[in-house]
């Protein structure tokens, strides 16, 4: 039986519950399966029962060697990755536009960082990391124990996981890959480069891409070079005590979905054709379609550069006009994402608009602010985070050592990090994006804290 299984059949019986949690199962809907860890229903912290059981079946799915179930989004599997594989004081490389928790992560774990800066296209989205931006960061950082790359990106950009993967075990350097967007990857030829077979540690948020609640997430490891009870210890340190039965539900639930889910991959795959054919006739707005590999097809990216628009007006007026709310808005793009759970109406309602608002368009150039600039490094991140700290006005912060990290958000790429000097372009940058309506986190009510 799966743990969805046993927990509904569990909550039919007529065992009455004299422990946690304190609603008891009395209430409607999700409380009726949301247990504590009594016999029966396992222990996500020590699982030798049916989570023990679905992990399994996680790992057999994905093709991994051993899967963890994560109730914490990858924010946890990101922190625990570098807690189980590095020691204090090593060196880690990660890429400059990395999401805050694998900053985090290295931070807890007083690392030395080095940086790979990915190189941006025209429209302002980061490209994935190359195997030549690898080697030179290799190069560079002397004797690194690991690396964590982002693939796909936020955007949908993917790396070429197997060759960097063969080379970072050349090298002895431990791969993590925070493959956060990408828990769909392998279970359509339209889907491809799964990092799950290649990399020592691949995280997966089965929520951002998959039917799976919020805060739902796997890690899977490839054993040989990852000791699996500090893995475990780590997911000890990091996640509740208390983990969720109603988020692993949704994981067993989600598991039984994509085991049927052949059709609802071939049904997506031709609505997602559907409408890059049909958005072929927009002459304003441009869905970016990469017919090579490397893309996701499921993310849609939509170009606002050559109008006179930007990607946050466009996200305007899909909501207010339209009722259309897109993951993502920035200068010169709008990202909407898609999943297997889409409807026909979903997707014709955003071509419809998309066709009448670029009938109003005229031709422009949106102005694109290079954010790929290289930030120096002053003191590390922990560093930066054991200092005292005071908030400063942003004008009064240049050439200090910030002890924030700045981002504008989504995609929650940094501006600036922590251990970093504030230049002069982050000051402007900063002041721009929230000039143009981009959400800017990181900030104190307008001040930036700096190193003392
Ligand atoms: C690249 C990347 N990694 C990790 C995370 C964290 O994932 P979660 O929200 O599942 O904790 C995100 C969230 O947006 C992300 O974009």
């Amino acid at each position: 039986m799966s743990l969805k299984e046993t927990l509904e059949k569990y909550s039919k019986s007529n065992m009455y519950p004299f422990h946690m949690p304190g609603h008891k199962r009395r209430l409607k809907g999700c409380y009726e399966i949301d247990m504590t860890e009594v016999p029966g229903v396992d222990d996500l912290h020590d699982p030798e029962d049916v989570i023990f059981q679905d992990q399994k079946r996680m790992a057999k799915l994905y093709g991994a060697d051993e899967s963890y179930f994560l109730v914490g989004g990858s924010t946890v599997g990101n922190l625990a990755a570098l807690y189980a594989t590095c020691s204090e004081g090593d060196t880690v490389i990660i890429q400059r536009n990395s999401h805050k928790s694998v900053y985090n992560s290295a931070m807890l774990r007083h690392l030395k960082v080095e940086y790979i800066c990915p190189r941006l296209f025209d429209n302002g989205i980061y490209q994935a990391v190359s195997l030549e931006e690898v080697h030179q960061a290799v190069e560079k950082a002397k004797n690194p124990r690991a690396i964590v790359l982002t693939s796909p990106t936020y955007e949908g950009y993917h790396c070429k996981i197997k060759e960097i993967a063969d080379y970072c075990h050349e090298k002895e350097i431990i791969l993590v890959v925070d493959q956060a967007h990408g828990a769909h990857l392998g279970f359509h030829p339209s889907f491809t480069n799964s990092a799950v077979k290649y990399a020592d540690i691949t995280i997966q948020s089965l929520h951002k891409t998959l039917p799976a609640l919020t805060q739902t997430a796997v890690m899977h490891v490839s054993q040989g070079r990852v000791d699996l009870n500090r893995l475990r210890e780590a997911l000890d340190i990091y996640e509740s005590s208390s983990p969720s039965y109603v988020l692993m539900n949704s994981i067993s639930q989600c598991m039984d979905i994509l085991e049927e889910g052949v059709d609802l991959f071939e049904n997506y795959v031709d609505k997602l054709q559907n409408f890059y054919k049909a958005c072929g006739q927009l002459k304003h707005l441009k869905v970016v379609e990469d017919t090579d590999e490397n893309k996701d097809p499921g993310k849609l990216i939509i170009s606002t550069k050559n109008t006179n628009i930007t990607g946050v007006e466009l996200a305007r007026i899909l909501r207010e006009k339209y009722e259309l709310e897109t993951e993502l808005s920035s200068f010169s793009y709008v990202l909407a994402m898609t999943s297997i759970m889409d409807s026909e109406e979903g997707f014709l309602r955003l071509e419809k608009a998309l066709l009448e608002i670029d009938e109003n368009l005229t031709t422009g150039n949106v102005e694109v602010p290079r954010i790929d600039y290289r930030p120096t490094k002053k003191i590390e991140l922990y560093e930066a985070k054991s200092n005292r700290a005071t908030d400063v006005k942003l004008e009064d912060a240049i050439n200090k050592v910030s002890a924030a990290m700045v981002c504008i958000y989504p995609p929650g790429a940094p501006l600036i990090v922590p251990g970093e000097e504030i230049s002069t372009e982050t000051v402007d940058i900063i002041s721009f994006a929230k000039a143009k309506g981009l959400h800017v986190t990181g900030l104190n009510k307008g001040l930036i804290s700096v190193v003392n």
